[in-house]
């Protein structure tokens, strides 16, 4: 298994993707423990992006439970039923993919971190239909995600659900 990563220098958002997903998915597909593979997707994301705050929340039950991450410590515990709480909730809720541009117009958004202005949260939902993790990337800008972070980030996604779900 390759240990070191090319991140394209002076690239596109777009080029980043497209040059990290094929390391991301043999890194994914030489192992088959999920927790050592959240953690490397995440620091991944970190190394290329260097975005606020990169990691997952895994489902248990009701409720979300911090998982592998890079940035500041973060809220271990998230409602999702019988009411969803936060980006991560609702994300994991409707098992779809929520783009926030501004934070503070999100209602019920959870500051784990006060300074994050922008927000994406990519569900990873089975083949039986449930919701069993959410991708969650901050930023200290607002409007910093777009359909292109969408598009690849629920690449990624997939990926570790083909691993694992
Ligand atoms: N902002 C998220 C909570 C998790 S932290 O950002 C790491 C939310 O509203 O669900």
């Amino acid at each position: 298994m390759a240990e070191s990563l090319n991140i394209p220098q002076n690239a596109t958002k777009e080029d980043v993707y497209k040059g990290i997903i094929p390391q991301i998915k043999s890194l994914i597909e030489g192992e088959e423990n999920l927790i050592s593979n959240l953690a490397n997707v995440s620091a991944v994301l970190d190394m290329a992006f260097k975005h606020l705050w990169t990691g997952f929340y895994l489902m248990d039950g009701n409720i979300l439970v911090l998982g592998p991450f890079q940035g500041p410590i973060a809220c271990t515990r998230i409602p999702v039923r019988p009411i969803a709480r936060g980006v991560c909730g609702v994300a994991a809720e409707s098992g779809e993919t929520q783009l926030v541009p501004d934070v503070d117009k999100f209602s019920g958004h959870i500051a784990c971190a006060s300074d994050s202005r922008s927000e994406i949260v990519v569900p990873l939902v089975g083949s039986d239909g449930a919701t069993k993790l959410v991708l969650d990337i901050d930023s200290l800008q607002l409007n910093c995600f777009d359909k292109i972070d969408q598009k690849y980030c629920e690449k990624i996604v997939q990926i570790i659900k083909k691993q694992h779900f």
